[in-house]
């Protein structure tokens, strides 16, 4: 460890009451410098002393940032009952009256690949057969996207489905499972940075942005959510994590649709 960032982790972990030196020297590197780009801060050093200028705030921000991949399938699970229960049926009902078989999904940030593969489950468990399913998924970390290509998952990521999904979406092995074959070809894994790089697509349906926010700025918010109200179709949904707010002046972009399960709609002239 050079001495600039060991100085840096012995710090945040004393402000923090989080041990840091508990996670791998190459992951922490990885997050902390994540951060560091987020704020445009070229070395340790640097970031350091704006950390000691910044105080608690800064600091809370960081562990965020190294906390950061922690999800599983189904994530707090009431929004993925509602994305099946309520929204689904409204989409392919829509759809139906225009002869549209397509629906389309962007999970942005989406960690090691467990919310876009519970997008894919829930479309297909909802929709059934005769739809055509297309789920981009993007994160701005590689080795998480390498994960998710991957698709193998120990069994606490999988504790949200039940027995008879997870027979029908993965195949056991070893200590794990790994997504079935015909479930990974629904999902696209790309790397993309939200606070910076343009939407991967347009005519989108439903983009899921959970737990991803909490820790960028109201610029980088707004141009996050700015990108997602673009990406949509007009009435296409926009789902963030539960304790996430939609940035101020968004209100005539967005009509909230379920507060509890922060489900929002785009709203157009001609909606
Ligand atoms: C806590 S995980 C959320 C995963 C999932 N959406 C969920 O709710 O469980 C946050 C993810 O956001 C990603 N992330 C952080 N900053 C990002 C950025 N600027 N652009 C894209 N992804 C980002 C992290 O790499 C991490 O995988």
């Amino acid at each position: 460890m050079d001495l600039a960032f060991r100085t840096l982790v012995d710090y945040v972990s004393r402000e923090s009451g989080i041990d840091l030196h508990q996670y791998r020297e190459s992951y922490l590197k990885r997050r902390i410098e994540l951060r560091m780009k987020m704020l445009g801060v070229r070395d340790f050093g640097e970031y350091l002393r704006l950390i000691k200028a910044d105080g608690e705030d800064e600091v809370k921000k960081l562990i965020n940032t190294i906390t950061i991949n922690v999800t599983e399938f189904m994530r707090d699970r009431t929004p993925f009952e509602y994305l099946m229960k309520v929204i689904l049926p409204e989409i392919a009902s829509r759809k139906r009256r225009v002869n549209s078989n397509i629906v389309r999904f962007w999970s942005a940030g989406c960690s090691c690949g467990e919310e876009p593969y519970s997008l894919a489950i829930c479309a297909l468990e909802a929709l059934g057969d005769g739809w055509m399913i297309s789920i981009y998924a993007t994160d701005i970390d590689d080795a998480c996207l390498e994960m998710a290509r991957e698709g193998f998952y120990k069994p606490t990521q999988l504790k949200n489905l039940s027995r008879a999904l997870i027979n029908k979406y993965f195949d056991r092995e070893g200590d794990g499972y790994r997504v079935k074959s015909f479930l990974k070809r629904y999902v696209r894994f790309k790397k993309h940075d939200l606070t910076t790089d343009e939407p991967v697509s347009r005519y989108l349906d439903v983009v899921f942005c959970r737990n991803v926010m909490i820790y960028f700025s109201e610029n980088q918010k707004a141009k996050a959510v700015n990108d997602f109200y673009n990406a949509l179709i007009a009435g296409g949904y926009l789902v963030i994590g539960k304790s996430e707010t939609l940035p101020a002046g968004f209100k005539s972009r967005f009509e909230c649709v379920n507060l509890r399960e922060k489900v929002y709609r785009k709203i157009t002239d001609s909606t």
